[in-house]
């Protein structure tokens, strides 16, 4: 099979294709046969300097996200028969190697991918929506009414944690380029604020919830907003300690959470895309070959939603 993998860390060129042995399911495991790969800020991390520290030295393979059909299917395996559609984050934060024509992992790591979405959105839902999910409802877990921000409301994570905020009741402000203001009120935001010209503690009164896809400054300027007792969950890395004791001497809750597989968390978004509640947004797709262009792309910024790589099915 063709797999995506380095042979150092660095920039975007050290991605290379090449051709490589097709991994077998184990007990309990499944193997996928990838139609689209997401692509994630941990992938390109990963890429340039090791990130979460979890894959080693390269070379290895990059990628978690995963949509696709069962192609076989190892011992002891229920859920799943061959040629069925499903989506995944398998074995995060360890190897799972989604820059490749096949994957395998472990069975309940995935579930049947929505009918109503295509594969580049369903490779584009399961990190970036489980951390939505797992923040919003096992971390924060805000109350049908109350204020919940959302920072980097047009990325990934946060176009997804609107939609889900949104569905489960809560008044959503959202942080984001004007140019993105318009798409997140069509998918939720009550109100949506642009982050380069607007002072935060001027636009926004206290909320209950903060969930933050941007961290350093940012982080410091919601604890402010955010009402004693409320909480902040903080997504891109833990807090310094000089902003933990201001959050605890302050009595509100600030939280770094690390997304995990969930199988039940899949069911939940699933069930939110078949009601029409939740739509992943793909900014742009490549071919497997150009998960170079992909990374320069993504970590540029600017787009709204997810970018990921697609591997045309004969
Ligand atoms: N802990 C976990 O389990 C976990 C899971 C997933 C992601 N993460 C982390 O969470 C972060 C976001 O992930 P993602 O996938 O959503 O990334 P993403 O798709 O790159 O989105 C980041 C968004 O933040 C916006 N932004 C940048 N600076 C901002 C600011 N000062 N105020 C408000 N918004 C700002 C960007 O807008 P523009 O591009 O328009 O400037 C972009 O829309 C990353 O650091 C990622 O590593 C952590």
């Amino acid at each position: 099979m063709i797999a995506v993998t380095q042979r150092r860390f660095g920039d975007p060129g050290v991605l290379t294709a090449v051709s490589t042995e097709r991994p077998e399911p184990g007990l309990g495991e499944i193997l996928v046969r990838v139609h689209a790969a997401g692509v994630n800020p941990v992938d390109w991390r990963t890429r340039a300097d090791g990130g979460l520290g979890t894959l080693g030295r390269p070379p290895f393979v990059l990628g978690w996200d995963v949509a696709g059909t069962v192609e076989a299917t190892g011992p002891g395996v229920t859920l799943f028969e061959p040629g069925d559609r499903v989506m995944g984050m398998p074995r995060f934060p360890h190897e799972a190697g989604a820059y490749a024509e096949f994957v395998t992992g472990p069975a309940r790591h995935f579930v049947h991918a929505p009918e109503r979405l295509s594969s580049a959105e369903a490779a584009a839902l399961p990190l970036a929506g489980l951390t939505a999910w797992q923040a919003l409802t096992d971390t924060a877990v805000p109350r049908v009414g109350q204020h919940v921000l959302i920072h980097g409301a047009a990325g990934g994570v946060g176009h997804l944690a609107v939609q889900i905020a949104a569905a489960r009741g809560a008044k959503v402000t959202a942080t984001a380029r004007t140019a993105h203001h318009e798409q997140l009120r069509a998918m939720g935001a009550d109100e949506v604020i642009d982050y380069a010209d607007t002072e935060l503690a001027a636009a926004v009164a206290q909320v209950d919830t903060v969930i933050d896809t941007v961290g350093g400054a940012c982080t410091t300027r919601s604890l402010d907003i955010l009402r004693p007792g409320g909480t902040l969950v903080t997504l891109p890395g833990p807090p310094c300690e000089a902003v933990s004791r201001r959050a605890r001497q302050t009595g509100k809750r600030l939280l770094f959470m690390l997304v995990e597989p969930d199988r039940t968390g899949l069911l939940a978004l699933t069930d939110l895309v078949d009601r029409g509640q939740l739509t992943p947004a793909v900014a742009a797709a490549f071919p497997l070959a150009a998960a170079a262009q992909a990374h320069l792309l993504a970590e540029a910024g600017g787009q709204f939603g997810k970018t990921v790589l697609e591997i045309p099915q004969p």
